[in-house]
C-alpha cells in the first residue's frame, strides 16, 4: 500500500519504518523541519532501538520519504494515518488541536485529489473523539463516499515499541458501526496481535477508543496496586517482590481474565473482609494505601448505582434472582444481594427472591447469622419456583444466570430485567432488558 504517517514523534516514526519494512510505501509528514530531515537522510528522530536500521533499510530500498506538505502526502498515497501528539491542556482535559489540524488538512487534500482515500486515527483520544473530528472536519469528504474513517489505538511501549509493532500485545480497530473494515486493510495494517496470531479485534468507533483508556487505567492500577503491597511489605518487614512474583505464579485467579468483567459488585466472606484487614493493618502502622482504602467504597458506589437503576424502572415489585454472592453457593456474607432486598423492603417494594441453592433450613453458623440479624422475614420471600418468584409484573435484578428456558414460559412484557452479570441471552425475552454497566 502507499501510506502517508502524519506526525513523525515515537509513535508516528515507529509506524512508519515497522511499515515500510513490510514493503509498504510510506510517506512521513511533520511540521517539524529537522524531523523531515533526518528521516530523509534515514536517520530516526527519536531514539528507539532497531528504529535507525529500519529507516535506513527502507531508504536504500526508496519506500520511505518525509515532507511537510501534506497535500503533497496525501495525493501520492491511498491511506493516511495520523500519529500526532494529543497532550493534557492545563485543565486536564485532552487537547485535540493538532489531531484537528490535521484532519481538516487532509479533507482538504482529498478534495483536491478527488479519489477515494482511508483516514486512520491512531492518537490516543477519548470515546466520542473520532465522532466529533468526523463531523467537524471529515464530514464532506465521509457524505460524498471519497473517505472513511478508522480508530486504530496504538498499545506499544516506547524502548520495545518496533518489536510490539510487530507482535502486539493488542490490536483493535474502530469502524463507524462496528462492521469489518475491507480485507486489505485487515491483511495489511490492521493484522494481527499475540503470539498466536489472533486477527485484530473489530469494533465501532467510540469503543476502540475506549479500550485504549481502559488499559492504560489498568495498567495504572497495577502498578500502584504492586507498590501498595510494597509500602505495607517493608512496614511489616516482609520482601513485596517475592509476594508479588508469588501472585504472578498464580496464572488462573491473578494473571488471567478471571475477574475482569462488569457486574456484580464483589462480596462474599473473603473480598470485603479481607481488604478491610489489610487496609486496617496498613492504617496502623501509618502507611496511607489510598487505591486499597478506596476499593470499598467504589464496590459501594457501584451498589448505589444498581439501586438507583432499580429505582428508575419505577416499579413497586421487585424480583431479585440470586441472593447469594455468586452461583452455585448458598453463602450469603456480604452478598450484595442481601443490601439490595434489604434496601428494596425498607423502601416498601413488594420483593420476591428466587435463588435455588438456597436451602434455608440447611444454612448453619455465621451464614445463618446473616438471615438471623439481617432478613428475619426471608423466608417469606424466598419463592420454590421461578414462575411465582416472577408473577406478571416487576423490576428482575438478575444477579446470577440460570437456565433460560426454564426462565421463558414465565416473562411478561411488563417485567423490566435489569441484568447485573452480563447474561445476554435475557434481551431474547418479551420484557424490557437494561445491562447494569454496558
Ligand atoms: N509514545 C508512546 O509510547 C505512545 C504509545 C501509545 C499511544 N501514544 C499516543 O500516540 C499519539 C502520538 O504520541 P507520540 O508519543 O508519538 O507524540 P510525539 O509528541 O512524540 O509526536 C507527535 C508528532 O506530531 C507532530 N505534529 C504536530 N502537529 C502536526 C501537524 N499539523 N502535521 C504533522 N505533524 C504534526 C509533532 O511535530 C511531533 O513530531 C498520542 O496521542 C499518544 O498519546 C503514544
Amino acid at each position: 500500500m502507499r501510506i502517508s504517517i502524519f506526525g513523525l514523534g515515537y509513535v508516528g516514526a515507529v509506524t512508519a519504518g515497522c511499515l515500510s519494512s513490510r514493503g509498504h510505501y510510506v510517506v512521513g509528514v511533520d511540521v517539524h523541519e529537522q524531523k523531515v530531515g533526518d528521516f530523509n537522510n534515514g536517520i530516526a528522530p527519536i531514539v528507539e532501538p532497531g528504529l535507525d536500521e529500519l529507516l535506513k533499510s527502507a531508504k536504500e530500498k526508496e519506500l520511505l520519504r518525509a515532507t511537510t506538505d501534506y497535500a503533497d502526502a496525501v495525493k501520492d498515497t491511498e491511506l493516511s494515518i495520523i500519529c500526532v501528539g494529543t497532550p493534557s491542556a492545563p485543565s486536564g482535559a485532552l487537547d485535540l488541536q493538532y489531531v484537528r489540524t490535521v484532519a481538516g488538512q487532509i479533507a482538504d487534500a482529498i478534495k483536491a485529489k478527488n479519489s477515494h482515500h482511508h483516514v486512520v486515527l491512531r492518537s490516543t483520544m477519548l470515546p466520542g473523539s473520532t465522532r466529533s473530528i468526523v463531523d467537524e472536519k471529515l464530514k464532506d469528504a465521509v457524505d460524498s463516499g471519497l473517505a472513511d474513517i478508522f480508530y486504530y489505538p496504538e498499545f506499544l511501549r516506547e524502548s520495545t515499541a518496533v518489536k510490539d509493532f510487530e507482535v502486539p500485545s493488542l490490536a483493535v480497530v474502530g469502524s463507524v458501526d462496528g462492521s469489518r473494515p475491507p480485507e486489505n486493510l485487515m491483511n495489511d495494517l490492521f493484522g494481527t496481535y499475540g503470539e498466536q496470531g489472533t486477527p485484530a479485534c473489530v469494533v465501532n468507533w467510540n469503543t476502540a477508543e475506549m479500550i485504549k483508556y481502559a488499559c492504560n487505567a489498568f495498567h495504572a492500577a497495577k502498578i500502584t496496586f504492586a507498590n501498595e503491597i510494597g509500602r505495607v511489605g517493608k512496614q511489616l518487614d516482609i520482601d513485596s517482590k517475592v509476594v508479588m512474583h508469588m501472585l504472578c505464579e498464580d496464572k488462573r485467579l491473578n494473571i488471567s481474565p478471571y475477574y475482569m468483567r462488569p457486574g456484580n459488585p464483589f462480596g462474599g466472606s473473603c473480598l470485603p473482609k479481607d481488604v478491610r484487614a489489610l487496609t486496617d493493618k496498613a492504617r496502623t502502622t501509618g502507611v496511607h494505601i489510598p487505591l486499597l482504602e478506596n476499593l470499598l467504597s467504589s464496590n459501594e458506589r457501584h451498589l448505589q448505582s444498581l439501586l438507583s437503576l432499580i429505582e428508575a424502572t419505577g416499579k413497586r415489585e421487585a424480583v431479585i434472582l440470586g441472593l447469594s454472592f455468586k452461583s452455585n453457593t448458598d453463602d450469603l456474607r456480604e452478598s450484595p444481594m442481601v443490601d439490595v432486598a434489604q434496601y428494596l423492603l425498607g423502601h416498601g417494594y413488594d420483593v420476591r427472591i428466587y435463588d435455588p441453592a438456597l436451602n434455608l433450613a440447611a444454612l448453619v453458623g455465621a451464614n445463618k447469622r446473616v438471615i438471623d440479624v439481617r432478613m428475619p422475614h426471608l423466608a417469606k420471600l424466598l419463592q420454590g419456583d421461578i414462575a411465582t418468584a416472577l408473577g406478571k409484573d416487576g423490576v428482575v435484578i438478575a444477579a446470577q444466570k440460570s437456565s433460560i428456558d426454564d426462565l421463558k414460559p414465565h416473562v411478561t412484557e411488563n417485567h423490566h430485567f435489569i441484568d447485573v452479570n452480563g447474561w445476554t441471552e435475557l434481551q431474547e425475552l418479551p420484557s424490557n432488558y437494561e445491562g447494569f454497566c454496558w
